[in-house]
Formats: structure tokens, C-alpha cells, sequence
């Protein structure tokens, strides 16, 4: 197939570019670059062994910017990785968040089907189960209250996206839920690139390691979890670009098989690992010393999150790989190599 990859400069988006020529597919990328650098699509392309990934610097809100992708291609799917995901930032800025998440989305969503292409795979996130009602999480799990406008726009485009694909069974909607993404491909030629000071615990922790950071400060150690510290389903980037190449193939079933029905899938381990798992683990793989101390819980933040995973692997075939002992490695393999990043 060949994909529009929105966001595919950053993160994850990188990422899952590999895992889709691996798989024989082809995309093209659309990036504003408000939060990526074009040298990751460049180490991509070296990765995968081609001249050039090809890319526009578009705005996924600039409707006739996207109207020129989607006439030089026919795009046969669209993977939408492109938004602003400041958990932070969203509350001093929802309007930003709002305008520039559900915003892009809606015209996304408007230009695809002018082009007959009805087939979305949407980035959404474990943040829209809020404080989640069941562990381990599994998608029957009722969507809760989020703490911050980031996740509003992720519970909002879910419904968004769910509507549409109702009045129109031509779409096919798949909406996976990320669980806390980490680690980097394992060459360390592309990774995590944050600006600024990281909200995340592992580009912290790297950042720590490397030295541009005093220590860690772990927020909160009274949650009721076996050592008090917050736990989460931390899944290597690498495993999750793989999930979006299995999810293709609820594009390719029966239409009948799709009707009225979106696709969603949680997307993590399984395993759940405290803060302090995580920095021990970090330190005992890469033999490098993370400094930290106790700090006051941080506002929003929940005790445990973690998935139960079945469903991707019953419908897609997909599991994650990767353990905790390859997440800080890889994490810490980019570091080291790219010590400002790109
Ligand atoms: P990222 O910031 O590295 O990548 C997002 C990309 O989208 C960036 O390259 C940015 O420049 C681009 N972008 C933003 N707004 C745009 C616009 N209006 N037009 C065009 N491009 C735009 O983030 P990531 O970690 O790779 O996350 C990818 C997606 O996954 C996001 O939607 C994010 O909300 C979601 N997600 C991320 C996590 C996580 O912890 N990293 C967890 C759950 C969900
Ligand atoms: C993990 C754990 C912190 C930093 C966020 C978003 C979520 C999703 C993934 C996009 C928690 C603790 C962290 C630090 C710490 N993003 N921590 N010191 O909060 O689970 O999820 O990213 O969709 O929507 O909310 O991830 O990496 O920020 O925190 O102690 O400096 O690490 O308290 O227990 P979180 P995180």
C-alpha cells in the first residue's frame, strides 16, 4: 500500500516509516515540522536503503497544501501521527491544542475522502480511559475523565473519527491506543527528540545519564503500587510502529466485515513498571548512573496504568517483542550517540 504518513518526522512517526518498507509498503510524509527536525526522514531513508523518504512540509490544517499531496499520490491509507502532545503545555495553551489537533484532523478527514481515500489509522492514547475503572485495561474499558486538554483532543477525535466512519461505512477507522512509548530504533541513528525540558520519564532519565540534567526528580512515592512510585505499560517504539503495519490489514477485510465498526486496539505490553523499575533497569543494562530524588506527586497523574493486550493479538497478530531491558538500552544507545538529538 502506499500511506500519507502525517507527523511522520517525529517520534514515532520515524519509526513506523521503517517498519512499512520493511513490510513492502510506501509512504509519503506531510509535517508542519513544529516538533521534528527533516535529518530524521533523512537517516530513515539510509536505514531503509533508499534515496529519500518523500516528504512535504505541509500543515495538515492547510487544506489546498494537502490537496496537492493527494493529487501528485494515491494514497491508499493515512497513518495520522501529526499533533502537538504537550501534556503541559495543552492546559496553558488549549486553545492551541484544540485548533491545531481537532482542527487538522477535521480538514485531514476532509481532504482524504474528496480523494476517496477512507481508510485512517489515528494515534490515540491511553490517556482517554482517565483514571482507568479496570486494571489491566482492555478496550471494553469505559473512556474516563482526562485531566488536560491534550487528552480532551484525543477522546474528542475518537468520537470525531467513530461518527464518521458510522455514516459512511465506506470508511474503515482503526484507533490505537498507545500505551507509554520508549526506547528508539536500534541502530541509535533516530530517537526521541524533545525541546526542552522532557515531560517523560525515559528522555529525562537519558538526559540525566548523559549529563545535561542533574538528577530525576520521581514524582511521588506514596501511590499505592508495590514500591510507591508510579507505574505504567512501557512499550518500545519500535514495537509499536509494528502494530500500525498489522493494523493495514483492517483495510484489506471484507467490506462487510467492517461495517458500522471502528477498530480499536490498546497498544502496550502488558507489563506494568514502576519509576523505580524503570531507573534500575536503566542503570543495571547501561552500567551509567541516574541521580534522583522524591519530589511531590504531579498534578493529573494516576497510580497505575497498564493494558491487557489480547485483543491486538488475537485480531492483528501483533505482540510486543521487546522487554524492558531492550527499552533502556536502545533509549540510552541514542542518547549517547545524539547528545543534542538530530
Ligand atoms: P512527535 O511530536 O514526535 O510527532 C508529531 C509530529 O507531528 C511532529 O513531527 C510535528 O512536527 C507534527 N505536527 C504537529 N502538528 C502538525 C500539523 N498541524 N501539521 C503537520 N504536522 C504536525 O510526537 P510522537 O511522540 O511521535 O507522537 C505521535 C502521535 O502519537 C501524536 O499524535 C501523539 O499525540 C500520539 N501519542 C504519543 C504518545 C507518546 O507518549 N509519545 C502517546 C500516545 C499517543
Ligand atoms: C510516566 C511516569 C510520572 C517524569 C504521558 C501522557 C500520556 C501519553 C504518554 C501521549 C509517571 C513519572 C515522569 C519525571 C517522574 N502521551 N515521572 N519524573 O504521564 O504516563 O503519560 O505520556 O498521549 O497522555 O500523559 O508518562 O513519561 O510523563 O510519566 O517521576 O520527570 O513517570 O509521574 O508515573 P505518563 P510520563
Amino acid at each position: 500500500m502506499n500511506i500519507l504518513v502525517t507527523g511522520g518526522a517525529g517520534f514515532i512517526g520515524s519509526h513506523t516509516l521503517i517498519e512499512l518498507y520493511k513490510a513492502g509498503h510506501t509512504a509519503v510524509v506531510v509535517d508542519n515540522l513544529s516538533n521534528s527536525n527533516p535529518e530524521s526522514l533523512r537517516r530513515v531513508a539510509e536505514i531503509i536503503g533508499v534515496p529519500e523518504i518523500p516528504f512535504y512540509q505541509v500543515d495538515i490544517r492547510d487544506c489546498e497544501g494537502l490537496e496537492k499531496v493527494f493529487s501528485a499520490h494515491r494514497m491508499d491509507a493515512c497513518i495520522h501521527f501529526a499533533g502537538l502532545k504537550a501534556v503541559g503545555e495543552s492546559v496553558e495553551k488549549p486553545w492551541e491544542y484544540y485548533e491545531n489537533n481537532i482542527g487538522g484532523t477535521l480538514v485531514l478527514v476532509d481532504v482524504m475522502r474528496r480523494h476517496d481515500c477512507k481508510n485512517i489509522i489515528f494515534s490515540s492514547s491511553a490517556t482517554v480511559y482517565g483514571d482507568p475503572v479496570e486494571i489491566p485495561i482492555t478496550e471494553n474499558c469505559p473512556k474516563g475523565q482526562c485531566t488536560n486538554p491534550y487528552g480532551w483532543t484525543k477522546s474528542m477525535l475518537e468520537q470525531v473519527l467513530m461518527d464518521i466512519q458510522k455514516a459512511d461505512p465506506e470508511w474503515n477507522v482503526v484507533l490505537l491506543r498507545y500505551f507509554n512509548p520508549v526506547g528508539a530504533h536500534p541502530s541509535g541513528r533516530i530517537g526521541e527528540n524533545p525541546n526542552g525540558i522532557p515531560n517523560n520519564l525515559m528522555p529525562y532519565i537519558t538526559q540525566v545519564a548523559v549529563g545535561k540534567r542533574k538528577e530525576l526528580g520521581v514524582f511521588g512515592n506514596d501511590y499505592p503500587t508495590p514500591d510507591g512510585t508510579g507505574v505504567r505499560d512501557y512499550i518500545h517504539v519500535c514495537d509499536l510502529a509494528a502494530a500500525h503495519v498489522a493494523a493495514l490489514q483492517c483495510f484489506s477485510q471484507s467490506p462487510s466485515h467492517s461495517v458500522t465498526q471502528t477498530h480499536i486496539y490498546n497498544v502496550g505490553t502488558g507489563n506494568g513498571y514502576s519509576v523505580l523499575d524503570m531507573v534500575k533497569a536503566f542503570v543495571r543494562v547501561n552500567g551509567v548512573d541516574v541521580p534522583y530524588s522524591i519530589k511531590p506527586r504531579r498534578a493529573g497523574d494516576i497510580a497505575t496504568c497498564y493494558c491487557n493486550p489480547a485483543k491486538a493479538k488475537a485480531e492483528l497478530g501483533w505482540q510486543a517483542k521487546y522487554g524492558i531491558d531492550e527499552m533502556v538500552r536502545d533509549s540510552w544507545n541514542w542518547q549517547r550517540q545524539n547528545p543534542e538529538g538530530y
